[in-house]
């Protein structure tokens, strides 16, 4: 008896064993026959970031072997999860602008080939997206992030009809209303004192905005109030305590869910209830709270709708996707139901809070760690905006030339230093060996079923596709590792490399149909034009990121309110350097200059220690300290240079 078991074991050891071999085997042919430079690794956990194990071995030649040899320490980097960001474009510049990590499970191919990525992009049936990557985020139903082929293409028509110019317009207008509320938050903590909360604080207006966005409410920060007019339906969810039958309020069970979306996603639904960790308590009754809002939320649109509503007031998207299923009957209703609903509307949460959040703190920490830049935007918001009061700016009017300014280069150079989303996730279709034309002019081959990363962090750092001058701050070859918003304005450089080998292939494959999402051009022609497939923040293509308008609506307005009176400065008085406020003012210049590098090297530490979870953060308990100060009131700012 006992014999048989370990006969079945053997057996078991030999097959996997096996397996492990041979699926090594053959993916290391199909690596070698693509054209594409790769290294080995000989155990690997499936997701494309958790390498736990080994030693790979590579040279440039594109053949390599699995030896255990010394001194290969240089590509366990990259066998390492957070890789990525950490890495930047280093392993490229070893083992070329695509490579492929051959493991015996899942082969992955990581491209910072600006040609290659418009190719993949492009070519949404070649390349469909890694949906498995996003599975998890379909927990409230299924939506237009997580679906692909004909579900997705119905996802996406229904939930783009909203990404319109009119809503657009209700953004910016929300956004520069919850704007206020922030600054007003912060000098209610009283002016000139150091705040420790700003990636909180970004987070919030964030979920303020995409609360007025996704559900048309009005979520208010703490020491404001609802008008008291306000329909009492709508108070219910926006209100301050928890109404009858709920024991969190509406933005409180949303933010939660949000901020426990990684144990709600992982934490198997029969456990949710019964665990007894707090952070597993707070997602459940989190995750409660919401689905019941989520219902009560829909029936209160379904009965608006019926009473023949139409939703011209405001904004709200599900409401409008509410619209689309009970609305007008037109005979053409799409196959969509009530999960669906509720599953979109959540992914455009999800979708629109986190990204923008960071993409704000990020922007607000870099401008007060470059102080020639933040005076350069105060001196555009003069020239735009004069002492106007925000509530009169429109959206209209005031957009592009705001996204023409140093609002729009600071934002777009936080997007191409420190996106949100490191690298877009797709896959080679199974039906067959596409072949992409690399930036070199190689005709490469991709394996059926490999996973391929798009890799925004990368690519949009690569000398190859982006004009540089020397660093003038580390003495690095290029600047392109500096955060440096100046760069977009910079139209009389031209990229290094020869980019552009594979460019009219590339135009050949444009999908030219129309899926919905804001169609204005990217740069406005006095500026800085990235090359095609150089900057993908948003990703490109039939996939790209639906908000995209919304989020830039959103970035620009808060940066225009924060900007426009008051200065935003790195605070010295905290741990590790503890200079109060009686020593800075006893300073000179050239001291306070000084102390303020201080806080400059470690504000650009702490950002490169920002990992990703779901999104590129600081994560643990990073963060930087800053003050707001009334303009002319700087310690630092009015002077200080990068
Ligand atoms: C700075 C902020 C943002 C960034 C950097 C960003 C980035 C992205 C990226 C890279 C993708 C493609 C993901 C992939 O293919 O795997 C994406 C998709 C998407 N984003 Fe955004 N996003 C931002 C803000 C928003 C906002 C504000 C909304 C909604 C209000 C939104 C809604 C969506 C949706 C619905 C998709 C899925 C589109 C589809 O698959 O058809 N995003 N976003
Ligand atoms: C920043 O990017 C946006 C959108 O891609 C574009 O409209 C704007 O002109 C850019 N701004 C600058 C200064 O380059």
């Amino acid at each position: 008896m006992i014999s048989s078991f370990v006969l079945l074991g053997v057996v078991l050891v030999v097959y996997a064993v096996f397996q492990v071999i041979n699926g090594l085997r053959t993916n290391i042919a199909k690596a070698r026959q693509s054209g594409v430079p790769y290294i080995v690794v000989r155990k690997s956990r499936e997701t494309w970031g958790t390498y736990t194990v080994c030693r790979a071995v590579a040279d440039s030649h594109m053949h390599s072997h699995c030896a255990l040899q010394s001194g290969m320490a240089n590509d366990m980097a990259i066998l390492e999860p957070e890789w990525s960001f950490r890495e930047l474009n280093e392993p490229y510049r070893r083992l070329g602008e695509s490579f492929i990590v051959v493991s015996p499970g899942r082969m992955i191919m990581f491209t910072q080939d600006a040609d290659v990525i418009r190719q993949v992009a492009a070519r949404r049936e070649d390349f469909p997206k890694l949906t498995s990557t996003y599975e998890l985020l379909a927990l409230f139903g299924k939506n237009v992030l997580t679906t692909e082929g004909q579900l997705w293409r119905m996802h996406r028509k229904v939930t783009s009809a909203s990404f319109n110019e009119r809503n657009a317009a209700h953004t910016f207008a929300e956004a520069i209303h919850q704007s206020q509320g922030m600054v007003d938050k912060w000098l209610r903590q009283g002016g000139g004192t150091t705040i420790t909360s700003i990636e909180h604080d970004t987070m919030t207006l964030a979920l303020n905005i995409i609360g007025y966005v996704g559900f048309g409410l009005r979520f208010l920060w703490p020491g404001q109030s609802l008008p008291a007019d306000m329909d009492p339906r709508l108070k219910k969810y926006g209100s301050l305590t928890p109404p009858a039958g709920h024991s969190m309020t509406f933005a409180e069970s949303l933010a939660t869910v949000l901020e426990r979306i990684v144990v709600l996603l992982l934490t198997p639904k029969k456990l949710l209830g019964i665990l007894p960790f707090k952070a597993v308590k707070e997602a459940a009754e989190a995750d409660m709270n919401y689905r019941q809002y989520m219902k009560e939320f829909l029936a209160d649109k379904i009965e608006d709708v019926r009473r023949g509503d139409r939703g011209e007031g405001g904004m709200d998207i599900m409401g409008q996707l509410v619209r689309t299923k009970y609305g007008d009957k037109t005979g053409k209703e799409p196959d969509f139901d009530d999960d669906d609903i509720i599953g979109n509307a959540f992914i455009i949460t999800v979708a629109g809070h986190e990204t923008t959040a960071n993409v704000l703190h990020f922007t607000l920490l870099e401008l007060a760690t470059n102080p020639a830049a933040q005076r350069q935007l105060q001196a555009d918001i003069d020239r735009l905006f004069g002492d106007s009061d925000p509530s009169t700016w429109g959206y209209e009017q005031n957009v592009n030339a705001m996204l023409a300014s140093m609002l729009g280069a600071t934002m777009n150079e936080t997007l191409r230093t420190m996106p949100p989303v490191v690298g877009v996730p797709k896959i080679v279709s199974r039906a067959g060996n596409p072949v992409v034309t690399a930036s070199t002019g190689d005709k490469l081959a991709l394996p059926a079923d490999m996973t391929v990363i798009l890799s925004a962090v990368a690519v949009q750092r690569n000398p190859r596709f982006w004009p540089s001058r020397p660093s003038r701050l580390t003495g690095a070859p290029t600047d392109l590792d500096d955060y440096l918003p100046e760069r977009w304005f910079r139209t009389e450089d031209k990229a290094g490399g020869a980019a552009g080998a594979a460019a009219a292939d590339a135009m050949a494959d444009e999908d030219t149909e129309d899926y919905g999402g804001f169609k204005g051009p990217d740069t406005s022609a006095q500026l800085f034009h990235p090359y095609r497939g150089s900057f993908i923040p948003f990703s490109e293509g039939a996939r790209s990121c639906l908000g995209r308008r919304i989020a830039q609506v959103e970035i620009i307005a808060a940066l225009a309110v924060v900007f426009q009176r008051h200065s935003l400065e790195l605070a010295v008085d905290g741990e590790g350097i503890g200079v109060g406020d009686g020593q800075v003012a006893a300073m000179g210049r050239p001291e306070r200059a000084a102390l303020y590098q201080r806080a400059q090297a470690r504000c650009r530490e702490t950002l490169r220690g920002a990992t990703t979870l779901l999104t590129l953060k600081l994560h643990g308990s990073a963060y930087v300290p800053v003050r707001l100060v009334k303009r002319g009131e700087e310690r630092f700012v009015n002077f200080v240079d990068a």
